[in-house]
């Protein structure tokens, strides 16, 4: 793997597994990423296979930390709860334990909002912010992080609060808006309704919004009405991949 690269991070998504080895010093990574489509059937195994080929591609040498961020809760050692947005026969399995195996290294698998959330902390929108700032992504569903003063408090799931009725995702998500296909201001009605709901009940001090769509920040922000700052992700997508990549280094330090 390239010199300058510190750990190497995956993405695990609705849509698309990402990787690329990162430089943690430069919170970017250290050569271009690579994307393979998720299978239509997303199950363990299929899954597992491309995080093999991924880190195959780069040649990522033994004991580099490896982290992959993951649509679901992660408690470490415990087998995967639930899953929204992936193949149901991912609930029961010990996902660290599937992905060691499968590759034949030791990976440390993270939330991937919490993953995107903790590289913007350290790297990008959030940097130096005290207080509580959430991050959400937005996407196939919706993903937070809490960080309190630098710190995760893991596994938040808020995009499963309810609003108008339903599961907020389904309501708000990008994959909601392209499904339902909402014009720009439509939309950042929704996203209000959401983003007021979370500041009405945890006072953050800043939302960050990453996520693919985030590229387009100038389209949609303008709609969302909140008294709380409200900024795009600095590291828009690639999050997931930076964090996953930061979390695995720091967690192997111990
Ligand atoms: C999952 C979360 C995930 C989010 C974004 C939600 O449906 O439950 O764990 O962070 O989607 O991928």
């Amino acid at each position: 793997m390239i010199a300058s690269a510190q750990a190497f991070g995956i993405d695990i998504g609705g849509s698309g597994i990402k990787g690329a080895p990162v430089d943690l010093n430069a919170g970017k990574f250290a050569i271009d990423r690579t994307r393979i489509p998720t299978p239509e059937q997303s199950t363990p195994e299929a899954v597992a296979d491309i995080v093999t080929q991924l880190l195959d591609t780069y040649d990522v040498e033994p004991g580099t930390p490896v982290g992959i961020a993951f649509p679901a809760p992660i408690r470490p050692g415990k087998p995967i709860g639930f899953i929204a947005n992936l193949d149901k026969s991912w609930v029961g399995v010990d996902i660290d334990a599937l992905f060691s195996e499968k590759s034949g290294r030791t990976v440390r698998v993270v939330n991937d909002a919490d993953a995107a959330g903790l590289a913007e902390v350290q790297f990008g929108a959030a940097k130096g912010q005290n207080g509580l700032v959430i991050a959400t992504t937005l996407g196939t569903g919706i993903g937070t992080a809490l960080i309190m003063n630098g710190v995760l408090i893991p596994n938040t799931e808020l995009g499963h609060l309810e609003l108008e009725g339903k599961d907020a995702e389904r309501y708000t998500s990008d994959a909601a808006r392209s499904r339902k296909e909402l014009s720009w201001e439509k939309w950042g009605g929704r996203l209000t309704k959401y983003y007021k709901m979370l500041e009405y009940y945890f006072s953050p001090e800043l939302f960050v919004i990453g996520g693919g769509v985030s590229k387009k920040s100038e389209k949609f922000f303008k709609y969302i009405d909140v008294a709380t700052p409200i900024v795009p992700a600095a590291l828009l997508n690639d999050a997931g991949i930076i964090g996953a990549a930061y979390f695995a280094h720091s967690q192997s330090a111990h």
